[in-house]
């Protein structure tokens, strides 16, 4: 059966079997990499919620930031005719699973009944749709070009948010002479690349497009690319020896406890701060990676549900869950993300999620929104995997900055 039959045909499925939220004795087993404190503490509010449609959760948690173990997972389960009723999905992972297996379900119905069309922005529908069908459900909106600050930290060296390049080595070298860990990193691929993500749009939006989005060699491989690793590689200078595969949660809590200044992370990273009872504005600020300020390197965190012999209720009514307003608000305060949907209320958020959601809708209003390369939005999964290895290998060490431009020039060719 090819994708557009097999979603055509689970369209009149789910049209005659109805997809009432009633209560009904079924679990949903959901694939997922939301393993950290501030990461699970927003799963409990997407279990709560089912729980009270009457939908049991069976956990199948699969760590790693961008996804990347918890997709070779999902791969397997798949090809043993074992998949899940739905996984946590990104981007161009969602088009590939679309485009090449036709397994998965058909949400237009719930989409049409509930006006997604309406409230989800143009650049989420570009994933969440194949072939003009809804096969995912966007629950929030991440992006990659945040800096979590220590707020006593920074005040320790002069109080003010740096707003450049410049200025944030300023923060940085200022911090070290104070004796605490400058910038709080985990040496894991994803990690690395996350940081990337901003660094290359700090150079400049129309760099980022050439280089990440239209995959350009004279960009990839030019001077502007150089000047990113260069800048990459200072910033390895003000990371401390234990960083090497260190989790992305642990380097929050380094921020968190104060023995690190700063953290160049997603703002899932809010969700750990949280966690420990921190207070944006009192004991952590955010601030956009400096030089990015308009522009938001997105990525959105889907569900997409695999064929069950057509959709199941429960799957369908977890689509219509994570759709709702009202939780879209109260998941997305937890998570750390913005809700996907243009009509969710900020009242529940505090100033970074406020920040946030005006962030995005600027940028989605003024062309300022460019998907994360590390987390999937960019490109295929090749590709991205081809820049990561390169990125990685000159932040440890292993090519100069001018080495790993041309490498960049000749991964992003071979993986293409
Ligand atoms: C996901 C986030 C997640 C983060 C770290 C990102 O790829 O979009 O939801 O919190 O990885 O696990």
């Amino acid at each position: 059966m090819t994708i557009s039959t097999f979603l055509k045909t689970s369209a009149a499925i789910i049209a005659v079997s109805g997809f009432a939220t009633s209560a009904m004795a079924q679990n949903v087993e959901v694939l997922h990499w939301w393993t950290s404190g501030g990461e699970a503490a927003a799963v409990g509010v997407l279990k709560d919620d089912l729980a009270t449609k009457g939908f049991g959760w069976d956990d199948m948690p699969i760590a790693g930031g961008g996804g990347s173990d918890a997709m070779t997972v999902l791969r397997a389960r798949v090809v043993a005719g074992d998949a899940p009723t739905a996984a946590q999905m990104l981007g161009f992972d969602i088009k590939d699973w679309a485009g090449t297996t036709g397994k998965l379900g058909n949400l237009n119905a719930v989409a049409e009944r509930d006006g997604w069309d309406a409230v989800i922005p143009e650049a989420l529908q570009e994933f969440s749709k194949y072939d003009g069908v809804w096969i995912a459900a966007p629950v929030n909106v991440h992006s990659t070009n945040w800096v979590w600050i220590n707020k006593s930290a920074l005040d320790a060296v002069g109080g003010k948010a740096p707003e450049s390049w410049d200025e944030l080595i300023v923060v940085l070298d200022a911090m070290k002479a104070n004796g605490i860990t400058p910038l709080a990193h985990g040496g894991q691929a994803w990690q690395d690349a996350t940081i990337f993500d901003a660094v290359v749009m700090g150079i400049g939006a129309d760099f980022y497009q050439a280089a990440f989005i239209d995959l350009d060699p004279a960009a990839l491989g030019g001077a502007d690319m150089v000047k990113a690793f260069e800048r990459m590689a200072k910033l390895r200078s003000y990371v401390d020896d234990n960083f090497s595969g260190r989790d992305w949660n642990l380097a929050s809590a380094m921020v968190i406890e104060g023995t690190a200044g700063m953290q160049m992370m997603g703002d899932w990273a809010k969700g750990e701060f949280l966690k420990a009872g921190q207070v944006p504005g009192e004991d952590f600020i955010c601030i956009r990676f400096p030089g990015t300020q308009g522009k938001v390197t997105f990525n959105s965190d889907q569900f997409v549900m695999f064929d069950q012999g057509g959709a199941s209720e429960a799957q369908l009514a977890m689509a219509a869950s994570v759709m709702d307003p009202v939780f879209q608000s109260a998941f997305n305060v937890v998570k750390g993300s913005v809700p996907a949907r243009t009509d969710v209320p900020n009242t529940d958020f505090d100033d970074c999620g406020k920040k946030g959601m005006a962030d995005f809708a600027e940028a989605n209003a003024n062309g300022g929104l460019y998907g994360s390369m590390a987390h999937g939005h960019a490109n295929p999964a090749a590709i991205k995997n081809a820049i990561y290895d390169v990125v990685t290998a000159h932040f440890n060490g292993e090519y100069d900055s001018v080495t790993a431009a041309a490498e960049l020039v000749d991964a992003v060719e071979i993986a293409r």
